[in-house]
């Protein structure tokens, strides 16, 4: 059986001091709970994160990095340098990136690489545009950038990362995919990933949703067969409201 797996990703949000409180007053709210739970945090936060969240049951990742180990590129934050402080999961070819930054299916296959050889756990983000949708693309795209994402990795490797099916048109518009269609989606991308490394692997595969997941629908959400938790941006700002979505059978 696969375990839940509960990410929030603050974004660009949350300073060092707030990023603090946060943790220690959402600690106490999730150590009993069956599923993983992972911050994913602005990089000024990562040190006091990791730092505040030593001994509870919450893992801190980062929200992306670079393929290279080090170089002349600045800016840029390495897996090496992710690695070195402790850092456990990283978020790799968010949309947001994908649009703003110019990640493409290439860019996010070797930084998904880097972040195995530096020993991180990948959270790889696909998700379809409302137009790609409303023109029956959807289950192409994600399938696609999905096989893409995973090109060249170790049986080993496919099994350990972690893949978050986020929707474009649900990111922070309220809209949430319903449970059924967020489950089919998922299960097409479960079954590329059996088409190119056998179904045993699959089905150890854990993916995520995300798109204005809340305390509200978190329990539909993860009652399904092939959603395996959820990638929360807004509603992981506030932590009765990520409490609650960590503890969505309770
Ligand atoms: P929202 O939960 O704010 O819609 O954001 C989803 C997201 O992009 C998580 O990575």
């Amino acid at each position: 059986m696969r375990k839940k797996v509960i990410a929030g990703n603050w974004k660009m949000n949350m300073l060092p001091n707030e990023a603090m409180a946060f943790i220690e007053g959402l600690a106490p709210l999730v150590k009993d709970a069956e599923a993983e739970v992972i911050l994913c945090v602005p990089y000024t936060d990562l040190f006091y994160s990791l730092l505040t969240a030593q001994d509870t049951k919450i893992k801190i990742g980062a929200q992306n990095m670079h393929w290279e180990e080090s170089g002349a590129y600045t800016g840029e934050v390495s897996g090496k340098m992710l690695k070195s402080i402790g850092v456990e999961y990283v978020i790799i070819g968010h949309s947001e990136r994908r649009q703003y930054f110019n990640e493409n299916d290439e860019t996010v296959n070797k930084k998904v690489k880097a972040a195995f050889d530096n020993e991180l756990n990948p959270i790889v983000c696909v998700g379809e545009t409302l137009e790609q949708r409303e023109s029956g693309k959807a289950e192409e795209i994600i399938t696609t950038q999905t096989k893409l994402a995973l090109e060249g990795l170790s049986d080993e490797q496919v099994k350990n990362t972690i893949i978050a099916y986020e929707p474009i048109w649900a990111i922070g518009t309220g809209k949430t995919a319903t449970a059924d269609d967020a489950n089919n989606a998922i299960k097409a991308i479960r079954n590329e990933i059996a088409k190119n490394y056998g179904q045993n692997i699959a089905n150890e595969v854990i993916i995520q949703y995300g798109g204005s997941v809340k305390a509200s629908n978190a329990k539909e959400l993860f009652n399904t067969t092939d959603i395996d938790g959820g990638l929360v941006g807004g509603a992981s700002l506030k932590v009765e409201e990520f409490a609650k979505i960590v503890n969505y059978n309770a």
